[in-house]
């Protein structure tokens, strides 16, 4: 299986440079943005363009030819069904953002990727991920680790990282515009400012962010609100580079004995919190994961 997959690894980030092109092309040319520009759920900070709907329909059709037995989830498709829900099987599964970060996409700012995984009993198992406008592409599969451009992740690792005093966090402050909701997200915000961070970023892709996570140059990531889709192929790219990934919550009835850091992540849930690699090891992972936890403001959401 493990061969199977590394062919399958292999195609897949050639059929993402070629589309890579695609989005490269309406960058440049995005003088024209406002033409087939939509708003989804009648929320102005959440943007589709038609590159995003051109971008999946292609990675569809291309990856059906090659692979014609393994099931589809795109951001776009599913925006468009009835139920606005994933239904995730344990059947091979493409979990696909056509471009994470549309709103960069719209204003010029070129933090944006495609990101596709291949998701196998609900757990990725291939994840590609490409900026096409900085040629960065970060790829991995399960137990074979994870690169950037072919070099092995982490590219950093040794910074000691004692405490969350030490740490440079990335968040996004995501899509939601109701008041109760906004003062929670920056409340949250207000906690690690004063943990005291070092550092707080927001950049408008989840699946970059927790990139950096991989490569070792961002300590820690945590959003609420994400999709399956934002976090996918990163999560994977994340725990082969020797990070964690994890939910806002230790999920119920769980074996005492597994350490934090380990504890299964439900890609549907739309919590993520992670953390990089560290020299220190997994005990420390798992400590500063329940001190990021006790900073984090939770509220309820609707699952994918
Ligand atoms: C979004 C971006 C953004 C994050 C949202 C995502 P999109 O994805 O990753 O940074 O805050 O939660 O949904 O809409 O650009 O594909």
């Amino acid at each position: 299986m493990d061969d199977e997959y590394s062919k399958v690894l292999d195609k897949t980030k050639e059929i993402v440079l070629n589309v890579g092109e695609i989005v490269k092309e309406a960058f440049e040319q995005r003088e024209n943005k406002l033409s087939g520009l939509e708003i989804k759920e009648n929320n102005s900070s959440n943007l589709v363009t038609e590159t995003d709907k051109k971008v999946e329909r292609i990675l569809n059709e291309k990856l059906k030819e090659l692979f014609p037995n393994y099931l589809f989830v795109g951001e776009e498709t599913t925006g468009e069904s009835k139920t606005n829900k994933i239904n995730l099987t344990d059947k091979p599964t493409w979990v696909i953002d056509p471009i994470d970060g549309t709103t960069n996409f719209v204003h010029g700012f070129p933090y944006i990727c495609i990101s596709v995984a291949l998701v196998v009993n609900k757990e990725p198992v291939i994840g590609v991920i490409y900026n096409p406008i900085l040629n960065n592409m970060y790829y991995g599969q399960k137990g074979k680790g994870s690169f950037l451009n072919g070099k092995s992740l982490p590219l950093y690792k040794n910074n000691p990282l004692n405490s969350l005093s030490q740490s440079s966090i990335m968040t996004e402050y995501g899509y939601h515009r109701d008041p109760e909701t906004v003062d929670k997200i920056l409340k949250t915000i207000r906690n690690i400012v004063l943990s005291p961070a070092q550092a707080v970023r927001s950049m408008g892709s989840a699946a970059l962010n927790m990139c950096h996570v991989a490569t070792g140059n961002i300590d820690c990531y945590y959003e609420i609100g994400i999709h399956a889709w934002d976090i996918a192929a990163a999560s994977l790219i994340v725990k082969e580079a020797g990070g964690a990934v994890v939910g806002y919550k230790r999920p119920e009835n769980l074996n005492k004995d597994i350490l934090v850091c380990d504890e299964p992540i439900d890609i549907l849930k739309r919590h993520v919190l992670c953390i990089r690699c560290l020299s220190e090891g997994k005990n420390q992972q798992s400590k500063l994961l329940c001190e990021l936890r006790e900073k984090l403001i939770d509220f309820p959401i609707e699952s994918d």
